[in-house]
Formats: structure tokens, sequence, C-alpha cells
């Protein structure tokens, strides 16, 4: 009987879209699964049923969780290509924890404004790398104010399986990454990132961080207003994202997640963000699943964010409406300030749905899986 209903599952998941937001519990899935599973056995021959059954390589239990059918989410276009790297680890049958490591230590490596030892400096002129991981034990490992190191993320984990301890910041990040191994890199600005802090040194102007970072183009008069704390576009023409969060599940059904960043373009020497926060730039709950997210790091942390929309997605939030959720609670802490600002969530359950939620408009994430490859545009509240 219970490996009937196994087989059942099995069958009908295949006719399930993987953006389900509307179908926000186990329940309705269940539900949809059985009124398939009828339609199935109505229309279905003998030798059509038993070919189903030998191609069904992947399950999904009765607690929900697929099994078999990896998925991996990053934010912003950089994502893709750190997508790729995540994916031929999950679908060599892979940890989660091995790929969203993977993935994100590709973006560490290109040249990108607002990751990795390419990135912006601070407003004294150095390069300053957040970065977290959490797998599907809820270990957890962070480092923050890390310098002269290439793949902080590699840091964090080393930080989690080897300390006592889930944080480490500063000199002492350092100092135990080179003590494990990972090479003291040059003290010496990208040449795109040394190009930006001169522009921003023409005026040296620093203020508080309200801002829209990856809003659409704004005229150069409200670019000013806003001040070069993190400015709009960067004068490459790039635009000034901040983070690349990343989450997946492998095909044993495990949710991991990592986060990494330089924070915020001329930041505050010391500032952090939420991205070395657990809880707030990420957070995975492999009962549950796993949410990051990318934007205004203070404004994140003040709703512990990821770990707000983790707690939404267990009492049945779909991960759109848990993410939206949380971006509304933001909105009406920050009222008219809010438009000044981006946030933005994205997030997988453990059925393998997906969903993201911004402030405004222009924030985009990477998604791969069997099926698909591409950019999807989020939605947002505001234009
Ligand atoms: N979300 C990245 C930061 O605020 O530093």
């Amino acid at each position: 009987m219970f490996k009937h209903q196994i087989y059942f599952f099995r069958l009908s998941e295949s006719f399930l879209p993987l953006f389900d937001a509307e179908t926000s519990n186990f329940e309705q899935l269940k539900n949809k699964t059985m009124v398939d599973r009828r339609k199935f056995i109505k229309t279905s021959a003998f030798t059509g049923f038993a070919s189903l059954l030998t191609k069904g390589a992947w399950s999904m239990t009765e607690t929900g969780t697929i099994k078999g059918k990896p998925i991996v989410i990053s934010t912003w276009d950089a994502g893709l290509r750190a997508n790729k790297a995540a994916w031929e680890v999950l679908v060599s049958g892979g940890r989660a924890l091995d790929a969203v490591e993977k993935g994100v230590m590709v973006t560490e490596s290109e040249q990108n404004c607002c990751v990795g030892l390419g990135a912006n400096p601070d407003r004294d002129g150095f390069v300053t790398l957040d970065a977290c991981i959490m797998d599907e034990f809820s270990n957890c490992g962070s480092v923050a104010f890390l310098e002269r190191i290439k793949h902080p993320i590699s840091v964090a984990r080393r930080v989690m399986e080897k300390t006592p301890h889930v944080m480490l910041v500063g000199s002492g990040a350092q100092q135990f990454a080179i003590a494990e191994g990972f090479p003291l890199e040059e003290q010496k600005l990208s040449s795109e990132a040394q190009k930006n802090y001169e522009n921003w040194l023409k005026k040296s102007e620093y203020k508080p961080p309200v801002i829209n970072v990856e809003s659409q183009p704004v005229p150069q008069a409200v670019k000013q207003e806003h001040g070069p704390f993190a400015p709009y576009k960067l004068e490459t023409g790039e635009w000034n994202h901040d983070t690349i969060g990343m989450v997946a599940m492998d095909t044993n059904g495990n949710l991991s997640g990592s986060c990494t960043t330089s924070g915020a373009g001329f930041k505050m020497r010391g500032r952090l963000g939420d991205s070395p926060i657990i809880g707030a730039g990420l957070f995975v709950d492999n009962e549950v699943g796993a949410c990051t997210s990318t934007g205004q790091g203070e404004d994140v942390i003040r709703v512990a964010g990821s770990h707000s929309v983790i707690e939404l997605m267990r009492q049945g939030l779909s991960p759109e409406a848990a993410c939206k959720k949380i971006i509304e609670r933001i909105i009406k802490i920050k009222g008219a300030k809010a438009k000044d600002i981006q946030v933005a969530f994205l997030a997988v359950n453990k059925k393998g749905q997906v969903g993201a939620f911004a402030i405004h408009k222009g924030f985009s994430y990477a998604i791969k899986t069997n099926e698909i490859e591409k950019l999807v545009p989020s939605k947002f509240i505001m234009e």
C-alpha cells in the first residue's frame, strides 16, 4: 500500500508546474495530486502505466519533499554563471552545500562591482568582504569585514566546519583563513574599482544609505540627491548590484544556501549589511525551505528578513507570498523612505517551488533545473 502511494505521487507530480505560487501548502498539493491520480487511472492503459513507473527517477515523500529534482536559484544575472557551477555538483548527485559554495565562488572570481576582491572599496579605499553559508543540518558559518582573501564563502564554510563558532570578523577572520591555507592576496584595487573610487573621491560625499541600488535608470538630478554612498549606476554603466545569494535543493531533497558580497560601494569602514548575518541575508530550514536576500542590508536586518520569510513558509505560504509579506513589512516600516531603497527576497520550499519579491522593479533571479535555465524578472511593489 505504502509503495503504491509513492508511485502515485511520482506519477501525478509530473503534472505539477514548478512555479506554483498559488499551491501554498501540502494539503492543497495532495488534493491536486489525487485529482491527477484519478484522471490518470481513468485514461491510462496498463502498458503506459508500467512505462511511466519505470521512468520515475524522482519521488515525493509523504512530507511533500521532492527528491531527485535538483534546483538552484540565485540573485541577479551573475547568477546564471554561478548556477552553472552549482548545477555540475547537483546533477552529479552532490550535496546542495557543495553546490552553493562552488556556485558563488564563480562570482567571487569574476570582475564584479559588488562581490569578491575586484569589487568597489569602502570609503577608505579597502575592499572588505562578507559571506555566509548554511546547510541542511542548520550548521552555519560566516565571515565579515574580511580583507585580501579571494573566497570568503569558503572561509565561512571553514568557520562552520572547523570551529565551534558561527562568525569570525576582520583581522581574526583573516588570521583564521591564512591558518587554513587560504592565500593572502595583494592589497590592490582592480582597475575598475580604482576608477570608480577615484571618481567617488572627487566629492568624497558620504550620506546615509538612502538609495535605490537596483532600480531602473533615474535622472542625474535624482542620482545626485541620493549621493554616492552607493550610486544607482557606476561610471562604467554597470548596476551597483550588491550581493549574490544562492539557495539550492539537491537530489536528496536537502537544502543549503550561500551569500557573498563586498557590501555597499564606498561604505563607511566597518559597515556590515545583511549578507554575513544568518537569518538576515540567508536562512535555511531543511523542513521548510531556504531564502536569501539582496539590497539594502540595514533594512533586511531590522526584520530578520530571510528567517521571517522561512517562518511564513512554515505557516503554509508559498515562497512568493512569503517574500511579498516581508517586503510589505519593510515598506511599512520605512514609510515614505521606501521609495529610496531596494530589497528583494528569493526563496525555495521543500516542494521545489520558488518565488521572489522586491520593493522595486528591476530585480531578477537566475534559475536552473533539469528543464529550465534562465533569468526571471521578480514581481515588485513599486515601479
Ligand atoms: N545586501 C548587501 C549589503 O547590504 O551589504
